[in-house]
């Protein structure tokens, strides 16, 4: 039936075919390589897809940070003759000489308790406050009097800049 040449013509056919295919798979594998490795090659992707979860974390907890009560840190290296200038904002109801105008006198205010100058007539808020002005405790009611100290006869609208904040208080501790 079959003869030898028709054999070999199948099966070179067979054999010509899977080479065909295995070719095929080949240049499309090498192609799907060229791609990828041309991604690869691009770099900065591959890179980035890295670093950047990295960089969320990294920059995750600095903003947990800054967002906390890091104050410290920014008090340390706070600039007092800057806040010399901040206090320029107080002046007009508050004196450093011991003497009480609008505002009880800010002599040595840094650590005092709260509410304790002799003979000022102190709002009922700020009475009941309570706890030693800290720069903590400082810096949380410059931020915002009214807020934090309810009813207190302090009508300043507040110190929204942590820098100005922490200068100022370097400069009422230097006093
Ligand atoms: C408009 C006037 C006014 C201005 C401006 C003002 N204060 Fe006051 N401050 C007051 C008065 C009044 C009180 C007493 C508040 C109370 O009894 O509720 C007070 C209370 C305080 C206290 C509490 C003192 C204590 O003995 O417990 C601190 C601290 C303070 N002020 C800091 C400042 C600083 C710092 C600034 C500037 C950034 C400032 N104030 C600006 C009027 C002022």
């Amino acid at each position: 039936m079959f003869d030898t040449m028709t054999v070999t013509k199948a099966a070179g056919a067979f054999i010509g075919a899977l080479l065909f295919l295995l070719l095929m798979n080949w240049a499309a594998s090498g192609i799907f390589h060229v791609g990828s490795s041309g991604h690869g090659g691009e770099g900065e992707e591959h890179a980035q897809a890295y670093t950047i979860p990295v960089a969320e974390s990294a920059s995750a907890g600095d903003e947990g940070k800054d967002a906390g009560p890091d104050f410290a840190t920014v008090l340390a290296s706070a600039d007092a003759a800057a806040g010399e200038k901040v206090f320029s904002k107080c002046k007009a109801c508050h004196k450093l000489d011991g003497a009480n105008s609008t505002g009880p006198h800010l002599d040595g205010v840094v650590g005092r308790p709260v509410a304790t100058v002799e003979g000022f007539g102190y709002s009922d808020g700020m009475k009941a406050h309570g706890g030693d002005w800290t720069p903590e405790a400082l810096q949380e009611f410059l931020t915002n009097p009214k807020s934090v100290v309810k009813g207190t006869k302090m009508t300043f609208a507040g110190l929204p800049k942590v820098e100005d904040r922490a200068n100022l208080i370097a400069y009422l501790q230097s006093q």
